[in-house]
């Protein structure tokens, strides 16, 4: 469904803002993308994500620079984290020369960045192969600053660590958001901060612990709360039910029942699973029981909501406005253990509402049900995403200029 204009919700400078022509933009990107064991790239979206804000700086006749972490390497250079493969990729994806240098400071940088013409674009080798970077040093970001005119960040994914191409060098720049960022805050802060009702979360993975701040920052938005995941046998076990060998984290047991309780206050339908599949172990030849999720017996897990329950949640997004998803059913990586995050999948795809879905994993399984074309929004940030949805400022964010108002 194509979602309603958004109101403008980041109150910081955008890449349109900025009189482009001839300047040097400095572009922190997020192309930490995942790497197989010969280097090639198993998956391109958060570079193709980026691409209209590239387009944007070569068609205004900028000079850009774009930089990235990959990995986590430790502070020097390893080439099994170089960007050399997304320079190929980049190549590819904007039909153009990308100039890929093996460093990203230092003199052959500077003399690179100085015979740039407009609308040439160079690719600096891995922030991270540098200390400075991850520690946020002044003089790493002065060094990285002294580049460029105008800095962007379009690094949505890497947004919430204060390193210093995120919070450093804007310090130096007039620094601007790209559309990703711009785009990644209007739905995680604009709609889910004020969304239209009714808005139904639908919230799922291994823990608990991980989505406590979520469930927290939308109790007073949120209208049912769906829970799905190892994260659901917490709850059931805190409401005094046997879950067998399924996940449970004992010490987050009476913040379950306690964050049940006030959403309940709160006239927040609350909806745990019904059944699911379980298993003895996760191996992808075990054997597979659907069972009422009250009758798991002895030495079985859940590794899956059931068909039950997948119904029960479609029924419940019937008259949702909007909905956002971040957490799978079930361990959907093994085949057998899938149905249920990717009915879920369909079930949000199908629903007439402005969809919202949280990086990572939850980003895994909309495209391998192969219904991503149909969400409105897909996040491409994994740690980041969450924060936000936690009702916490990024410092990639609060380091951009102030936008002056009209
Ligand atoms: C991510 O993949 O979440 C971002 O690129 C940040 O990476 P990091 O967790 O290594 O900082």
């Amino acid at each position: 469904m194509n979602p309603a204009p958004i109101k403008d919700v980041l109150n910081k400078l955008t890449i349109e803002d900025l009189d482009l022509k001839d300047k040097r933009v400095f572009i922190r990107v997020d192309f930490n993308v995942p790497l197989d064991e010969n280097l090639n790239i198993t998956d391109d979206r958060r570079i193709r994500a980026t691409l209209p804000t590239i387009n944007y700086a070569i068609d205004e006749g900028a000079k850009v620079i774009l930089a990235s972490h990959l990995g986590r390497p430790k502070g020097k250079p390893d080439p099994r984290f170089s960007l050399a493969p997304v320079a190929k990729r980049l190549k590819r994806l904007l039909n153009k020369d990308v100039i890929f240098v093996s460093d990203c400071v230092g003199p052959q940088v500077k003399n690179i960045v100085e015979k740039m013409k407009s609308g040439d674009v160079v690719l600096l080798e891995n922030l991270r192969f540098h200390e400075g970077e991850t520690k946020n040093d002044e003089e790493f970001a002065k060094q990285l600053a002294s580049l460029a005119d105008y800095y962007v960040n379009d690094a949505f994914g890497t947004a919430h660590r204060s390193h210093a191409s995120i919070v450093g060098i804007p310090k130096f720049l007039p620094a601007a958001a790209g559309f990703l960022l711009k785009k990644e805050i209007e739905y995680l802060k604009g709609v889910v901060n004020n969304p239209i009702r009714p808005f139904v979360a639908i919230l799922g993975g291994a823990k608990v612990s991980g989505k406590i701040g979520v469930l927290e920052n939308l109790e007073s938005n949120v209208d049912k709360v769906l829970i799905g995941g190892g994260m659901a046998f917490t709850f059931i076990k805190a409401m005094g039910y046997e879950v067998g060998n399924s996940l449970v984290e004992p010490d987050m047991l009476d913040t379950a029942e306690r964050i049940r309780k006030k959403l309940k206050e709160k006239g927040v339908k609350f909806y745990l699973p019904v059944d699911c599949v379980i298993a003895q172990s996760l191996e992808p030849g075990a054997v597979v029981k659907i069972v009422p999720t009250l009758e798991i017996p002895p030495g079985w897990q859940g590794v899956d909501i059931g068909p039950a329950t997948a119904r029960l949640f479609a029924e419940a997004l019937q008259d949702a406005k909007t909905i956002l998803w971040n957490g799978p059913m079930g361990v959907f990586e093994i085949d057998a253990f899938s149905r249920g995050t990717f009915a879920v999948a369909r079930a949000v795809a199908d629903a007439y509402a402005l969809t919202i879905v949280g990086g990572g994993d939850t980003d895994l399984a909309v495209h391998r049900a192969g219904v991503s074309d149909s969400i409105s929004f897909i996040s491409t940030g994994g740690g980041a995403t969450l924060q936000l949805l936690e009702g916490k400022e990024l410092p990639g964010i609060a380091a951009l200029t102030d936008k002056k108002p009209d």
